[in-house]
């Protein structure tokens, strides 16, 4: 079965066909990160307007090497994100769905995240999913693909929009995850002692997170700092703390729940120091899927991928996710 998903929930306009959630068969991507650059950050009008311009282009694109005449079903993230982005990619998909008298799937733009991995792997369940992205950072246990539990997430910002923050900061550009992470190579990670998000003292917080703690104290600590601002050095130990609470909070859930195969998905799960940490758990007897770093960022073979799942395995029985945000979608009535 091959089904077309598109991806239009933030700065990334992406269009992919996939069989049988697995073999990606053509792909368009289309970033908007230099438009939203000037503005550190994404611009929720800006980012709709170019869907609108990129959406068929790409669409065009890749029916280039597969004709959309030989889809089985039209997918489209349907949130969370932006929702004047989300429209002009669920609308498209829909419209083809309609023309082509093939079935629409809506798909949680979160579920798409855990099934990135998914898409290159045989992951078996249960797993635990460490969820970090410039929206989300959640630990979600993962019981089968239509069974999740939210053990923990962020209570203020999320680590992406941390990085974000700091690298405005520091004047570094955006997205400041992917500069952090270049710039600290050349850090001293010791440089400063940073707060390392919630303490595991209260049980409820033992899977929780907190960043902005963390960013307010490079905030006032940069205020103490005369012009000569050792950027290198302050990316290093804020990009320490940053990932280090992600892993503290990660072991505490695998300890606690007794599961050690992991999959790590989103934006921030990129970080070459994250992934350099998660390779030393697999040492420990950790079974540790890293997703590969195309498919870390927004994209859409995750949403086709997730799409099939959605289509074979029937909805999210949990409802902790999409069914839980979109009450009136379950009546039928989709975005
Ligand atoms: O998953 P994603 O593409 O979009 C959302 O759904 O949010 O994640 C984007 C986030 C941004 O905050 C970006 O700065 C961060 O992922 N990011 C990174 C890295 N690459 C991207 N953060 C840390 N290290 C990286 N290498
Ligand atoms: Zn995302």
């Amino acid at each position: 079965m091959t089904i077309l998903g598109i991806e239009s929930s933030c700065d990334e306009c992406s269009i992919s066909i996939v069989e049988d959630g697995k073999k990606v068969l053509s792909e368009a991507l289309f970033s908007q990160i230099d438009l939203h650059k000037p503005f550190s950050g994404v611009v929720p009008e800006i980012s709709a307007r170019n869907h609108v311009v990129t959406v068929l282009p790409l669409l065009e694109k890749v029916s280039m090497l597969f004709p959309l005449k030989n889809v089985d079903a039209f997918a489209a993230s349907i949130g969370p994100g932006l929702i004047g982005s989300l429209i002009i990619g669920s609308m498209t998909a829909r419209s083809l769905a309609y023309a082509l008298k093939k079935p629409f799937i809506p798909v949680d733009h979160i579920e798409a995240h855990l099934y990135s991995p998914h898409l290159v792997n045989e992951i078996p369940f249960p797993h635990l999913a460490l969820l970090c992205s410039g929206g989300h950072t959640l630990i979600v246990l993962v019981k089968s693909f239509v069974e999740y539990k939210i053990l923990g997430t962020t209570i203020d910002d999320a680590v992406g929009e941390a990085f974000d923050k700091v690298a405005k900061m520091l004047d570094l550009g955006y997205p400041g995850g992917p500069i952090i992470d270049r710039i600290s190579i050349d850090g001293n990670e010791n440089f400063w002692d940073l707060p390392i998000g919630l303490s595991d003292d209260q049980k409820t917080d033992r899977y929780n997170f907190s960043y902005s703690g963390l960013k307010t104290a490079v905030f006032y600590k940069l205020r103490e700092l005369d012009r000569d601002i050792p950027k290198a050095d302050i990316c290093a130990s804020f990009q320490k703390s940053a990932i280090t609470s992600l892993l503290r909070k990660l072991k505490n859930a695998s300890v606690d729940s007794k599961i050690k195969t992991i999959i790590v998905v989103g934006g921030v799960a990129a970080n070459s120091l994250l992934r350099k940490s998660l390779e030393l758990w697999s040492k420990e007897g950790f079974e540790i899927y890293n997703t590969p770093l195309d498919l870390c960022g927004d994209n859409a073979s995750m949403v086709a991928g997730r799409a099939y799942v959605n289509l074979n395995f029937g909805e999210n029985k949990t409802s902790a996710l999409t069914y839980a945000r979109y009450p009136l979608i379950r009546k039928g009535q989709r975005l």
